[in-house]
């Protein structure tokens, strides 16, 4: 393989799976938007496509990846389960494979360490957390209709929480976390990767409004290396062994954040961007009935 093909590198998860390096994120993208997104990334040549039933999309991303033409298995499926599905594992993933229109998806994720009451989404349930919901999540993979298990938006103290429970068997391939320069979480990262699981970087344009696009440094050096600010992003995040899975609804921009082959980041410049001052998290945990964030990564 050529040196640094971004967009031909996977990388292999605990299960011996090879997740492509970069995808296409669809949180926000709407109905009417995502059908022709994906469909545009598939044919550009992205071969990773990151969903979630609480997007409210999955039939038109699997409309998108029909239209498209490239053959399903050729395709990495990430979906996951929404909070308030905690105690109906079976029905949440029966869902978005009927929604998305295929028969098994490459990786279901618990979206939040949050068993919310559908009920009522500002209770937790006070008789069921995350730990019943990964007893359940575990039998997934026998069936075939999901081959990776994993988590997000999980921080350490949660994870150590998760592998101390009696039930726990399957270690997560994948926990899909928040990262981007004001976000870098190293120490989760460190942690991460000592256990065998992969973190997925979202959010790694700083997200919708990202107030990274004004950013000093990152500006700078995007222009002294002719890129994108979005591309230089993608590389910070690529480099350090993260998959990445940048969401756009404009065609130019999701064939722009696909050309990365042959282009990296040196040392210097990576520590440049490690070191931006600003520190924040796009995706906090206010909205949920549960705190899952306890600062420093944890
Ligand atoms: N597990 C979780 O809890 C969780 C949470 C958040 C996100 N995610 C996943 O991660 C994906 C990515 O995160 P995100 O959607 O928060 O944000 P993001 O990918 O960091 O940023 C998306 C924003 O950047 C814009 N954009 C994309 N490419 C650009 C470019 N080349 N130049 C300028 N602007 C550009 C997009 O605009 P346009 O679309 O208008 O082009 C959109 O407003 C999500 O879509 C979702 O799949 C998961």
């Amino acid at each position: 393989m050529a040196q640094n093909s971004w967009t031909k590198q996977t990388f292999k998860l605990n299960t011996g799976a090879q997740i492509p390096a970069v995808g296409l994120g669809t949180w926000q993208s709407k109905p009417n938007q995502v059908r022709e997104a994906v469909k545009v990334a598939l044919q550009k040549g992205y071969r990773h496509i990151d969903t979630a039933l609480a997007y409210g999309n999955e039939h038109e991303v699997g409309q998108g990846i029909k239209d498209s033409g490239v053959p399903r298995e050729e395709i990495w499926i990430t979906t996951k389960l929404d909070n308030p599905w905690h105690k109906r594992v079976e029905e949440g993933i029966e869902s978005s494979l009927k929604s998305l229109g295929v028969d098994y998806v490459d990786l279901y994720l618990m979206h939040w360490p949050s068993s919310t009451d559908p009920d009522d989404l500002k209770k937790h349930y006070p008789d069921w957390d995350f730990r019943d919901t990964w007893a359940e999540m575990q039998k997934l993979p026998a069936s075939g209709r999901v081959k990776n298990i994993g988590v997000s938006n999980f921080g350490i103290k949660n994870l150590e929480k998760l592998f101390a429970d009696e039930r726990f068997k399957t270690m997560p391939a994948v926990n899909q976390i928040e990262l981007h320069p004001n976000n870098p979480s190293p120490k989760l990262l460190d942690y991460c990767k000592e256990k065998g699981i992969h973190c997925t970087a979202y959010s790694c344009l700083g997200s919708t409004d990202s107030p990274l696009a004004k950013d000093k440094t990152l500006k700078e050096l995007a222009e002294k290396k002719g890129l994108s600010t979005a591309q230089v992003l993608l590389l910070w995040g690529l480099q350090r062994g993260t998959s990445v899975i940048p969401k756009s609804v404009t065609p130019e921009r999701i064939e722009s954040n696909f050309e990365l082959d042959g282009k990296s980041l040196s040392d210097e410049e990576m520590k440049a961007l490690d070191s931006l001052p600003d520190r924040f998290k796009v995706c906090g945990d206010a909205w949920l009935p549960v705190k899952v964030f306890f600062g420093d990564d944890e």
